[in-house]
């Protein structure tokens, strides 16, 4: 691994694959050393889209075994994006049977620092070679990761959020609710625009009545009120993420009120001005929690809470890695614990 973690580009050397036809169906998992895998130029997932994929990490747990976090959420979540995308649903036996073979294959890589985790990225991709248009009759399945470091170590460091003008990234009875490739191709203009405006990520707006806030890059939202804290409701354009759903299920453990509710921009603006608003957090399975520190829109900026971490960024990230990497009780069960790992 040559010590460096950067999100995404130092592979592991297995990878899991199976086979899906619309004749036999699922094939075995099978574990090999990670290589490119045999496409047709004409493969329909390249033309027309047809592929999903999903993240989530494990972690090394105290005794130096490795534990996958929320293995069947994220199965589950597949097969939904899966049908969404008229794709065969991977079962989730053999989504967590392949998870826990290449973990089993690969955790050695995983040093035994908490800091760092082993990121599983499962993809499903249309193999069959046609320009048809219609659903593939094959399709591969495949599970490969890499070691990630946690991006906030020994500080979080709060963003600077853009909120895009005219980019739009899902609209209702389209695809923003699935974990599908296309949706993430359309948002690197948007976030070329946030970094031309000197910020680090893009918040998503409704595409509607471009007022409601869903969604900022690859993270759900939260928003700490006075009295409680909310995040956007699941109202099919926004993907339903995995930690936000932890996140919902930790804070009334750590004295929050929680509850799903529409904010508008103009209220998370007045609510940052009048100080009904005291933080801003993001949440996703590679940036765990994030705090936002200050918004810029065309016309505006301003500044969430003092522009520092608030203490609710803090516990929430706090009580997530614990159960994580092991160091709490895992009252939900969220962690699947692989022998021999
Ligand atoms: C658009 C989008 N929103 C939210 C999330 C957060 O989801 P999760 O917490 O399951 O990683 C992700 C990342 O998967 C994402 O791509």
């Amino acid at each position: 691994m040559a010590g460096s973690y950067q999100f995404g580009t130092q592979f592991t050397a297995h990878m899991v694959t199976a086979t899906w036809s619309r004749a036999k169906g699922w094939g075995a998992p099978e574990l090999t050393e990670r290589r490119p895998i045999p496409l047709d130029p004409t493969a329909v997932g390249l033309h027309y889209g047809q592929s999903v994929f999903e993240g989530l990490k494990a972690h090394r747990q105290p005794d130096g075994h490795i534990s996958i976090f929320r293995p069947h959420a994220h199965a589950s979540r597949m097969r939904q994006s899966a049908a969404r995308l008229a794709m065969p649903e991977p079962p989730v036996d053999l989504f967590v049977e392949a998870l826990e073979m290449f973990v089993r294959a690969d955790g050695d890589a995983l040093p035994d620092d908490p800091s760092l985790s082993l990121y599983v990225r499962p993809l499903l991709i249309a193999t069959e070679s046609t320009l048809a248009l219609r659903p593939a009759d094959e399709f591969l399945f495949v599970v490969l990761g890499f070691v990630t470091k946690a991006f906030f170590t020994g500080g979080m460091n709060p963003v600077s959020v853009w909120v895009s003008p005219d980019f739009a990234r899902a609209m209702p009875g389209g695809t923003g609710a699935a974990k599908y490739t296309g949706n993430y191709a359309p948002t690197f203009a948007a976030q070329t625009q946030a970094a031309e405006n000197g910020c680090d990520q893009v918040v998503w707006l409704d595409a509607v009545e471009r007022r409601w806030v869903e969604e900022l890059g690859g993270m759900n939202l939260f928003f700490v009120h006075r009295d409680r804290i909310t995040t956007p409701p699941l109202t099919g354009t926004l993907l339903p993420g995995v930690t936000r759903d932890c996140l919902l299920q930790l804070a009334p453990g750590l004295g929050y009120a929680v509850a799903e509710e529409p904010i508008a921009i103009d209220e998370w603006r007045a609510g940052c001005h009048d100080g009904s608003i005291v933080e801003t957090l993001a949440c996703g399975t590679a940036a765990i929690v994030t705090p936002i520190g200050a918004v810029k829109t065309a016309s505006e900026s301003w500044t969430v809470g003092d522009g520092t971490t608030g203490p609710v960024a803090k516990a929430l990230y706090d009580a997530l890695q614990a159960v994580q990497q092991g160091r709490a009780e895992d009252p939900f069960g969220w962690r699947y614990p692989v022998r021999n790992s």
